[in-house]
């Protein structure tokens, strides 16, 4: 059941420094090309990245730096092209959550690390990604040596959920939501 794998992806700041072979790399990649994309365009591209000088070279332009993307095994970076999707932070976001389910699948950590305008455009440029894509995040991915804990019906809020209009609540059969604990 994919709500599983869901409430087992939690952000992981912190990897084992073994490799992820590549079949799981491409079973992570199919998941992040089978998520929808505006008008179906299907223009994001993927640049996997395991080299220590590329990650360090990353790691040096982010903001705030954060050293997983130095220790991370690999970093995925999808990037999309402009020319062809108008929703290019819709598409990303949604490749990218695809990702983070199907590292979780396979017992992988993953994070978005954001990547403003103005990071992004150095970060394309380490890598020579041409002018007409974009890009939002980089994704490191890795043996967790962290857990942090799933998610489960106790982090459930059923405040925020309307029925018909705004005001009415969504009534929930057996609510378990932290406040009605
Ligand atoms: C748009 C977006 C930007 C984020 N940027 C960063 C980031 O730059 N660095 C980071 O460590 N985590 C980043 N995160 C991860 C969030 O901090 C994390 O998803 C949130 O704290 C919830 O924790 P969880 O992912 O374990 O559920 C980002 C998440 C999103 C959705």
């Amino acid at each position: 059941m994919v709500l599983n794998e869901i409430k087992n992806r939690r952000s992981v700041r912190k990897f084992k420094p073994e490799m992820i072979p590549d079949e799981k790399i491409t079973e992570i990649i199919k998941a992040a090309q089978f998520a929808p994309t505006a008008m179906n365009n299907q223009a994001i591209e993927y640049i996997i990245i395991k080299e220590q000088t590329i990650k360090d070279q990353i790691f040096e332009i982010t903001e705030p730096k954060q050293e997983f993307v130095k220790t991370a095994p690999i970093i995925i970076v999808p990037f999309t092209n402009t020319e062809k999707t108008n929703l290019a932070t819709q598409d990303l976001s949604l490749a990218s959550e695809n990702i983070f389910l199907q590292a979780a699948a396979f017992g992988l950590g993953s994070v978005w690390k954001n990547c403003y305008p103005p990071v992004a455009k150095k970060v394309k440029f380490i890598l020579n990604i041409p002018e007409k894509y974009t890009l939002i995040n980089i994704i490191p991915i890795g043996i967790p040596e962290e857990n942090p804990k799933p998610y489960g019906d106790f982090n459930f809020k059923s405040e925020g959920i309307h029925t018909e209009k705004y005001g009415t609540k969504f009534k929930i059969k057996n609510d378990l939501t932290r406040k009605n604990k």
